[in-house]
């Protein structure tokens, strides 16, 4: 039985393409290992090894908003099983890559799928589950098209336009106005250390 004590927290970075999550989820899992915290660093889509072989398929194969919903979902009821309850359970605090808020900023704010369906497949999948903390990334999507032109080449997701990701970047700052006990927004034009001081000290907190 796990006390609720005992249990681990669950952390997401969110954030249209190139605006910084990753650089910064590598210095947020060492500062956490730093204090004696067992940190797991993962990712969607993906994160277990059946997920991994969905997010292949979800960045280069053409198709449906419907198959893409029910494959992002899909990824995400296996990583849930195999990989995030069984770390929280286990007192790990997991450090996440993009969760279900991105699934409501590009399938639904982006490509205009259904709030509706994607409350409901949110609700089946993840029960009652929540991230303890979101951070957003919050830049415009002319600035993230030039970090991410510097970068490597676009999957599927990152060769949209500047609409799109302006609307995926909507529909989070939507979330986020939403839950502000969950999100901390972070202006991600901000210089590395700015931002970097920033989740510090917000880690403490925690
Ligand atoms: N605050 C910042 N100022 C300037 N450049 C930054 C900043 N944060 C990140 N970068 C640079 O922008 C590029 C994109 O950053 P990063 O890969 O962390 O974005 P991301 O949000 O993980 O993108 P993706 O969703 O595509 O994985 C990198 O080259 C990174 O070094
Ligand atoms: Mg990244």
């Amino acid at each position: 039985m796990t006390d609720r004590r005992t249990r681990g927290r669950f952390l997401t970075f969110e954030g249209i393409d190139g605006a910084g999550k990753s650089t910064h989820i590598a210095a947020c899992v060492e500062s956490l290992r730093a204090r004696g915290i067992d940190a797991l660093r993962t990712r969607e889509p993906g994160g277990s090894p059946l997920a991994e072989r969905l997010r292949e398929l979800l960045l280069t194969e053409p198709m449906s908003l419907d198959t893409e919903l029910l494959l992002v979902f899909a990824a995400r009821r296996d990583h849930l099983e195999k990989v995030i309850e069984p770390a929280l359970a286990a007192g790990r605090w997991v450090v996440c890559d993009r969760f279900t808020d991105s699934t409501w900023a590009y399938q639904g704010g982006g490509r205009g799928g259904s709030a509706q369906r994607i409350a409901w497949l949110e609700r089946w999948v993840q029960g009652g589950l929540q991230p303890d903390r979101s951070y957003l990334f919050d830049l415009p999507a002319e600035q993230a098209a030039q970090r991410r032109a510097a970068a490597r080449s676009a999957d599927r997701f990152e060769r949209e336009d500047l609409a799109f990701f302006e609307r995926v970047r909507a529909a989070y700052l939507e979330r986020a106005a939403a839950d502000p006990r969950r999100f901390v927004v972070v202006d991600a034009a901000m210089p590395i250390d700015a931002v970097s001081k920033l989740l510090e000290e917000d880690l403490i907190k925690l």
